[in-house]
């Protein structure tokens, strides 16, 4: 699959529902929902009046990447939100398992992150577990960074332990990623392509949208 999920991150706040129309009329997929909370990630991004503003106006699916300490305490709020996904690292947990019940409880598709540094392995058990894995091509923290090009490997890796398995686990792969470099990491074995800054700092975002996706 060749999915687009623009990240929001990147957009204007102080034109938000102009940002999220310029997705709306894109051949975007998802709107990928950034939440940092300044501890787990050195930044802090928005909680969840700006995700119910995001839900009243976006036309696209909802994204939900956690990057914050404790996610077993907000996961379901993000549900209630209306995420069409929630995702959380691995690294943030001692086990994953809690949280991503209370999201399939919910009916909400689960996924799991891991940063550069994470063993991919830690991933392993889990693939048969949750809708969708969320491998970062920078650490998570901040838009705009370079692609780490060893994510390469890591999401081939994936790919294969995936199909070996016969599992229909989504690949989503998340930073620095743009119109050059889409079509690599698709071709890795991603399903799901975030992009903050190549998309909202691009001149035409949907023309970027569309190059990344058919590209
Ligand atoms: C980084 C975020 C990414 C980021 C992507 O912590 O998880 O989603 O916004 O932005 P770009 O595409 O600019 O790297
Ligand atoms: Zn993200």
């Amino acid at each position: 699959m060749r999915l687009i999920s623009p990240s929001v991150l990147s957009a204007d706040f102080g034109r938000l529902n102009e940002e999220v129309d310029i997705i709306n009329r894109s051949e975007a997929d998802f709107l990928h929902v950034d939440v940092m909370d300044g501890v787990f990630v050195p930044n802090i991004s928005f909680g969840f009046p700006v995700m119910k503003a995001l839900k009243a106006r976006s036309q696209k699916p909802l994204d939900v990447h956690l990057m914050i300490v404790s996610p077993e305490k907000y996961v379901e709020r993000f549900c209630d939100a209306g995420a069409w996904s929630v995702g959380f690292h691995l690294e943030a947990v001692d086990d994953p398992m809690p949280a991503l019940q209370l999201i399939r409880n919910k009916g909400v598709r689960t996924c799991l992150t891991v940063n550069p540094d994470i063993d991919i392995h830690r991933l392993d058990p889990y693939l048969g577990e949750v809708d969708m894995v969320l491998i970062m091509s920078v650490f998570a923290g901040f838009g705009g960074q370079s692609f780490i090009p060893e994510t390469l490997g890591r999401v081939r890796y994936i790919r294969s332990e995936i199909d070996r398995r016969g599992l229909d686990t989504l690949i989503e792969v998340d930073g620095g990623i743009n119109t050059k470099n889409a079509k690599d990491v698709f071709d890795a074995g991603a399903d799901v392509l975030v992009a903050g800054s190549a998309v909202f700092q691009a001149s035409d975002p949907l023309k970027a949208v569309q190059m990344m996706k058919h590209g």
